[in-house]
């Protein structure tokens, strides 16, 4: 996705040490004597008297002249003096924007020294991320870096004013807090003076953004701290930030409204186009219709339903309630090994099997299943997943949820292409069910979590049929990735103790674990509704990486190290005593 590059300088850049940022310099400086300051990018010596400098910091590259010889190594950081001068006929060099001029009769003045850095910090060098996360710093020197942390900090600012504009208000929430029921691992901060109790910093700040509405904020946002202990991905890290708002007196409808001005503002600032109206489809056309909730539009082939091709027929394979189907362009070509292991994935994510037709010419199949096929199901499988020769048509049999989900799979898997590429395709998926599965005991698991409004239409079924109840509970989606979840939130106590007991979560423990809501909830609680979605996802689609870590400043590696202050790492034993903590070592 391109970028607008958003680091234009209009605000003042003279210091008492600068007159100007190496990349501002043009023609129009031209006679003027300039300081500039910033980091050596590179040092070339034309004989004994003469010294090009390459001159480095966050705008760009200018060169600079020495007469004599200037002891400057790579990234000391220096202060050059000098006059701007055009750069001798046939010197032009267009790969930079100052590429017309030079600083001639430069002194320059060594501000710090440098240790030679242990990689090369244009943006063409590749570098592991290894090195590159245990130098940071010197990584953030870095063009691309740079382009992403001032680009992620002008998506905050139009989101900051995308949210004032709609009349929402700033306040900040505790990260010393206490369990909320967000579904991840939490971490946990000892008390030094209430030893054996503990905080618990926040998975985000639900329960506190609903206490806001009950105290009469109206409209809250926050852009907040989150801390959840789950295993890390490229869209996952320990921390992370989301845009988080809860409004009053509204319905879904209005925050849907509130969050995708927010989110198009940000990226009319980022990409400089502003994306058309948001789509609407609801979870389970999404289920059907892609097989997951988080559907990559960018890939237009969808799955295709063959069930009622299959119904009277002899394959064993297809007896099941539902098949679908997914086509596969010039997937023929996949060899057995590579069909083999797309099996294993079916069958790792609860699929009996995987069935696999590869198209020839004349729509002839070939498949292990084919002598099991008569001609109309021969031809239904082509002519109903539009293949043609050279193409893959895979199929799932099953309960409907467990053959969509396989498929959906299957396509992010095979037709996805990386997150950040390509075309923005926003879509809001709608009416969530109320409940994901049960859980070991038998109950229902909330969806999204317990204070969920149901959808009006399915108030019954919560008792009589808990897993078919829908929920106002909504989530924006970017090619193929959850950006943000929300919900209407239940604020009258007589559903929230039906919703508890549908969870199996006695009155006692409701009380023990949100008994601080619940009691917020007697004092008259407005009709209230919010959404909070991931800026660190977002910032990252925009720059067209495919991990967040590319957008963090210090970001955590996949096993939850910072690899350049070592942590998480122990303390000492006063530290511990003070605490009232003694470590035990866990048996491998
Ligand atoms: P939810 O748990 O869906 O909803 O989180 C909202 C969004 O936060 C981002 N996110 C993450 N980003 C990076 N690393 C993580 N570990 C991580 N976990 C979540 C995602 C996700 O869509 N309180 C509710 C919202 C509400 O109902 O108002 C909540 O936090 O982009």
């Amino acid at each position: 996705m391109s970028t607008n590059n958003e680091s234009s300088v209009s605000h003042r850049t003279a210091t008492s040490m600068r007159d100007l940022l190496c990349g501002e310099l043009r023609s129009e400086h031209i006679g003027q004597v300039v300081r500039v300051c910033g980091w050596v990018a590179r040092r070339r010596e034309h004989g004994e008297h003469l010294a090009f400098v390459d001159l480095r910091d966050h705008t760009g590259i200018i060169q600079c002249v020495v007469d004599g010889s200037t002891d400057v190594r790579s990234e000391y950081v220096v202060q050059i003096t000098g006059t701007v001068r055009p750069r001798p006929e046939g010197t032009l060099n267009d790969a930079l924007d100052t590429g017309e001029v030079e600083i001639g009769d430069c002194r320059v003045e060594i501000l710090s020294v440098a240790e030679p850095p242990p990689f090369g910090l244009e943006d063409r060098s590749e570098v592991d991320e290894q090195i590159r996360l245990r130098y940071r710093y010197l990584d953030l020197r870095r063009p691309r870096m740079q382009r992403n942390l001032r680009l992620r900090a002008a998506v905050n600012r139009a989101l900051r004013s995308a949210m004032d504009r709609q009349g929402f208000v700033e306040v900040e929430t505790p990260i010393l807090w206490a369990p909320t029921p967000e579904g991840a691992r939490e971490f946990t901060v000892p008390s030094r003076l209430h030893n054996g109790s503990f905080y618990v910093l926040p998975q985000s700040p639900q329960l506190a953004k609903q206490l806001l509405m009950v105290g009469g904020i109206d409209r809250y946002y926050q852009i907040a701290r989150c801390m959840r202990d789950e295993d890390l991905r490229a869209d996952r890290q320990f921390e992370f930030t989301q845009l988080d708002l809860e409004a009053s007196f509204v319905t879904q409808e209005d925050v849907m409204a509130f969050v995708s001005e927010a989110v198009l503002d940000a990226a009319e600032v980022a990409t400089g186009v502003r994306p058309g109206a948001i789509p609407q489809i609801t979870w389970h056309e999404a289920m059907d219709r892609f097989g997951v909730d988080k559907p990559d539009l960018r890939v237009e082939i969808e799955l295709t339903d063959l069930s009622a091709l299959f119904a009277e027929s002899e394959v064993r394979a297809f007896a099941a309630p539902v098949v679908k189907a997914l086509k596969i362009p010039a997937g023929a070509a996949f060899t057995r090994s590579k069909l083999d292991a797309l099996t294993d994935t079916a069958k790792a994510l609860g699929a009996k099997g995987l069935a696999w037709f590869r198209v020839q010419d004349a729509g002839k199949l070939d498949s292990p299943l084919d002598r099991f096929l008569n001609e109309q199901e021969r031809e239904g499988i082509v002519t109903a997943t539009k293949a043609e020769s050279g193409d893959l048509v895979l199929v799932v049999a099953d309960e409907w949820r467990l053959s969509v989900e396989v498929l959906g799979a299957l396509r992010a898997q095979l037709l996805s292409p990386p997150v950040g590429e390509g075309e923005a395709r926003y879509v809001w998926v709608m009416d969530f069910p109320m409940f994901d599965g049960v859980d070991g005991a038998g109950n229902p698991i909330s969806a999204h979590h317990p204070f969920t409004m149901p959808h009006p239409e399915d108030f019954e079924l919560l008792k009589t049929d808990p897993l078919k109840a829908r929920s106002q509970a909504y989530d924006l989606v970017l090619n193929g990735w959850e950006l943000g979840s929300g919900s209407v939130r239940i604020h009258r106590p007589d559903l929230q103790s039906e919703v508890f007991s549908a969870l199996g979560i006695s009155e006692e423990e409701a009380e023990k674990r949100f008994g601080f809501l619940l009691g917020a909830f007697r004092h008259g609680a407005p009709p209230h509704a919010g959404f909070a979605f991931g800026i660190d996802r977002l910032v990252a689609i925009f720059t067209g990486a495919d991990t967040i870590r590319e957008v963090i400043a210090f970001p955590k590696t996949q096993s939850g190290t910072d690899l350049m202050t070592q942590a998480p790492s122990t303390i000492s034993n006063s530290a511990l005593l003070e605490l009232g903590i003694r470590t035990i070592t866990k048996e491998s």
